[in-house]
């Protein structure tokens, strides 16, 4: 009888079966070598660590696909030990970082300056995307192929940090060279600029998804998926927040992947600014809940493939800045799980489509090697959690640099207990193990 390194027991799991078919078992789970070696009620060998899940539901490592840590160069606000603690209490065993840090990462160097820091910081495991520039375009390619590179990004409108590629002509260029993912942050520049004024003279949050309109928002999405169509090249489309955009790409599946946030499934405005003033503002912005109610449609109708958390920290000294000096961007990194268990908890998503969402599609949509399923073969990371657990969500609890979540204060039901990193427990209620670290997650590219 072969002995597992790490046996989970009694839990319940949501397994991926021969079909392809996710589903909730009470299973065992054998690791062996940080991959799982064993599934089924029968596999109880000797084990060097036991972890009895009864009452516990295991679910395949979460990947939150699109955070914003700070490091190089704005580290005051999170560094990669900071961020990737942060996911760690929140359940997610890997997370693909964007390039708009200081300097940005659109270069070979600056990515594999990342992928060195990431080597002694990270506590989850980790993927870098490399930023598209108006000069890189003949160099993206190669760079994207560096091992630990999730990819391509896009920023077709200026948010946080000066990536811009916002012209046709650069596009272009882009999108004809790329073979790896692209993702793309949909606002259209030019209208960005005409419009700012409205957030000027409105000098109030709330003015914030007035400046940064649908239409806006829609004029570079569609202009995006018109690129991929003319160079059959799919494009994964991030953080879609209106009802208009996802109405559109509801019937653009065959060339376009999409990703919704938390944010915009759980605050809409006005409100959202009311409350929380700047800490609400974000790129896109949160909007009316005629299109949060679209979104919702869109998660369960199979438009939306991807949730991530956008985790774009800045600290309370700059939100506090009069708006529109105030960076945009929230917190998110912690709190995907929770709120999100909490969203299955009021029955708007079924915990099938959560981990598809979360963890089976991000891992699809990146061509991931073996993550994103609880299924032979498959690392051993998995992220545990309690349905039944209520909790209340609170600044204290936050790790990232930062301090603060916009749901400090709500309670939700269902909560992260354990996070587990290729068979090795690396958090579990609260307590994070030193000698757990995270690796540069492997794709699988031509
Ligand atoms: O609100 C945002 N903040 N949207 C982005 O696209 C960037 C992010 C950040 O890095 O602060």
């Amino acid at each position: 009888m072969s002995s597992y390194d790490f046996l989970i027991i009694g839990g319940e799991c949501l397994l991926t079966d021969s079909s392809g078919k996710l589903k909730r078992e009470k299973t065992n789970i054998g690791v062996k070598n940080g991959q799982i070696h064993a599934l089924g009620l029968a596999s109880t060998a000797p084990a060097k660590e036991v972890l009895d899940a009864t009452n516990l539901t295991v679910l395949p490592g979460v990947i939150d696909s699109q955070v914003h840590f700070r490091e190089p160069g704005l580290t005051h606000k999170e560094d990669l030990y900071s961020g990737t603690l942060s996911a760690l209490h929140g359940g997610v065993t890997t997370i693909f970082e964007m390039p708009n840090t200081s300097p940005n990462t659109s270069s070979q160097f600056r990515l594999d300056e990342k992928l060195h820091l990431a080597q002694s910081k990270a506590k989850t495991h980790y993927a870098f995307f490399v930023g598209a520039t108006n000069d890189n375009s003949d160099q993206l390619q190669q760079i994207a192929q560096t091992p630990g590179c999730c990819g391509v990004k896009i920023f077709m409108g200026s948010s946080t940090g000066d990536l811009l590629v916002s012209e046709d002509y650069f596009l272009d260029k882009v999108l004809k060279k790329v073979r790896v993912p692209i993702s793309v942050h949909c606002e259209d520049e030019k209208s960005l600029i005409e419009r700012k004024h409205i957030a000027i003279h409105g000098a109030h949050a709330s003015y914030h998804h007035k400046w940064r309109n649908v239409e806006s928002a829609f004029r570079a999405t569609k202009r995006i998926v018109e690129l991929a169509e003319k160079y059959k090249k799919s494009v994964h489309v991030l953080h879609i927040s209106s009802a208009e955009e996802m109405a559109y790409l509801k019937n653009k599946k065959h060339i376009v992947t999409v990703e919704c946030l938390p944010q915009y499934l759980t605050l809409s405005a006005p409100e959202c600014y009311e409350l929380y003033g700047n800490y609400a503002q974000m790129n896109p912005p949160i909007r009316e809940s005629w299109h949060q109610e679209a979104l919702w449609k869109a998660i369960n109708d199979g438009t939306v493939d991807a949730l991530g958390s956008d985790h774009a920290p800045h600290t309370r000294n700059e939100k506090d800045k009069a708006y529109p000096r105030s960076p945009s961007g929230l917190t998110g990194v912690q709190t995907l799980v929770p709120i999100m268990l909490n969203h299955v908890a009021q029955k708007k998503l079924s915990l099938e489509k959560l981990t598809q969402l979360i963890s089976e599609n991000p891992a699809r949509i990146f061509s991931t090697k073996n993550k994103g399923k609880i299924a032979l073969g498959y690392d051993a990371d998995f992220t545990v959690v309690d349905l039944k657990k209520t909790k209340t969500i609170s600044n204290s609890w936050i790790r990232s640099r930062v301090g603060w979540t916009v749901y400090d204060g709500m309670k939700v039901q269902g909560w992260p207990i354990m996070t587990i990193l290729k068979g090795k427990i690396a958090m579990r209620e609260e307590t994070v193990f030193s000698h757990v670290h995270g690796e540069a997650v492997q794709f699988i590219r031509d």
